[in-house]
């Protein structure tokens, strides 16, 4: 998969900028705060429709377009995928909400037609490094349920769709523990809720046990070979709701444990998953919330036993990030048959001499790759020679 031109409008500092895309591996060089991450976000957008970095949406409007009666920004780009020209077309509108106050409404256009955004999701597959995503690794339980998925989505199309209605329906089961509590609704209302939030939350819990072993068995891969790291990467799934600790002959894990969850069929964790709501459905309701299921998993990453989001040096959450980016890109190829685009913002900088030029020579198998840096003299010769580079200056880009 890659590009083939790209325009921006109103993005970011970008507020006009219309780009071809060569096939190559392309560096953007520049100064700081010239526009170059804000351009791989604009590429990534394509894939996931949200930003990865800004808090809201809204922020990748340009600020001096909000003067505007209908702030706008467009972001319309051209890719070959499976050897076809495809388009799409994303508007991020800022217009007047309700009560008054603004709201952001996203339209997506592909090959000229509309579509929602999950319809739209899968489409196209890139995946981005920024060295703040060490987040995943040591931030909140909250953004690595994000990263998770965000990356299933792009391969699996159903699974966005599913988790919206999943979250939908643990909205509306939490205000019925609320109202059952203050005695206002009858208690047997929730078995409409548990049948829906365990076959929607089963699916997403079999597609999560599922998607993990399989990016952790390339991230393991990666991280000893292609880093040289004698240490061993793994990832721990911790669901919240957890079929194996209802299993007769098994025991509860509550620690940090590897155990093998794939032989659970999506209709035993669903089982499993309702038995388990209708047995802490006193609890809840004196709680009022779901207290289990996908909203509340974890993961957990670890070297060589030890938790990196406690214990981990700078170094080895960085490395380990890269595996992990890394994995996503060979996860992707076994998925859909095609390379996504590779976006890498800064990454290199840490690596030593003969890693970057290992990792470097690892990616060529990558249609596209688009690379940025602040000093070209971080790169071999033989290096530059071999791509295209970009210089960034205040938002706009030239060969
Ligand atoms: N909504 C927006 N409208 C206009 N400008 C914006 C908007 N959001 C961010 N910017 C500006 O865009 C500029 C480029 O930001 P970006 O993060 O892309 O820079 P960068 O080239 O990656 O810099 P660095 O090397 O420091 O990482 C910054 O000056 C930032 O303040
Ligand atoms: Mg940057």
């Amino acid at each position: 998969m890659y590009l083939t031109r790209i325009s921006l409008n109103n993005f970011r500092v970008f507020t006009r900028l219309d780009l071809k895309v060569p096939r190559r591996i392309i560096l953007m060089v520049g100064d700081n705060a010239q526009g170059k991450t804000s351009f791989l976000e604009a590429v990534h957008f394509f894939s996931v429709f949200t930003s990865i970095q800004a808090g809201s949406d809204r922020q990748l409007i340009n600020f001096l377009s909000l003067k505007e009666t209908q702030p706008v920004a467009r972001l319309v780009m051209s890719f070959s995928r499976t050897n076809q020209l495809r388009r799409m077309e994303i508007r991020l509108i800022l217009e007047n909400g309700r009560n008054g106050s603004m709201r952001l409404r996203k339209e997506v256009l592909v090959d000229g037609v509309k579509r929602t955004l999950q319809e739209a999701l899968g489409g196209f597959h890139s995946v981005i490094f920024l060295p703040q995503m060490t987040s995943i690794i040591e931030g909140s339980p909250y953004e690595r349920r994000r990263y998770l998925n965000m990356t299933i989505s792009q391969a699996y199309s159903g699974y966005a769709k599913t988790l919206s209605e999943y979250k939908q329906a643990v909205l509306q089961r939490n205000a019925l523990l609320k109202q059952i509590a203050e005695h206002n609704s009858d208690p047997r209302q929730l078995d409409y809720w548990d049948e829906l939030i365990s076959d929607k939350g089963a699916f997403l819990i079999y597609m999560r046990i599922k998607t993990i072993t399989e990016l952790e068995k390339h991230a393991r891969h990666i991280h000893k070979n292609l880093l040289n790291q004698s240490e061993i990467l793994q990832w721990v799934y911790q669901p919240s709701y957890d079929p194996i600790s209802e299993s007769a002959n098994q025991i509860a894990f509550n620690t940090v444990s590897l155990v093998d969850r794939s032989e659970y069929s999506q209709e035993q964790i669903q089982t499993g998953f309702r038995k388990k709501l209708q047995g802490i459905k006193r609890d809840e309701i004196f709680r009022g919330v779901t207290t289990i299921g996908p909203h509340r998993d974890e993961i957990r990453f670890l070297n060589n036993g030890v938790d990196l989001g406690i214990y981990g040096s700078r170094g080895q959450i960085r490395t380990a990030l890269i595996s992990l980016k890394l994995a996503e890109v060979d996860w992707l190829h076994d998925k859909s048959g095609e390379w996504p685009v590779l976006l890498l913002d800064e990454t290199l900088a840490e690596l030593d001499l003969q890693r970057r030029a290992d990792l470097l020579e690892s990616l060529q198998k990558c249609e596209q790759l688009i690379l940025t840096t602040t000093n070209k003299n971080l790169f071999s010769k033989k290096f530059l020679e071999s791509c295209v580079i970009w210089k960034v200056a205040s938002g706009q880009i030239n060969e």
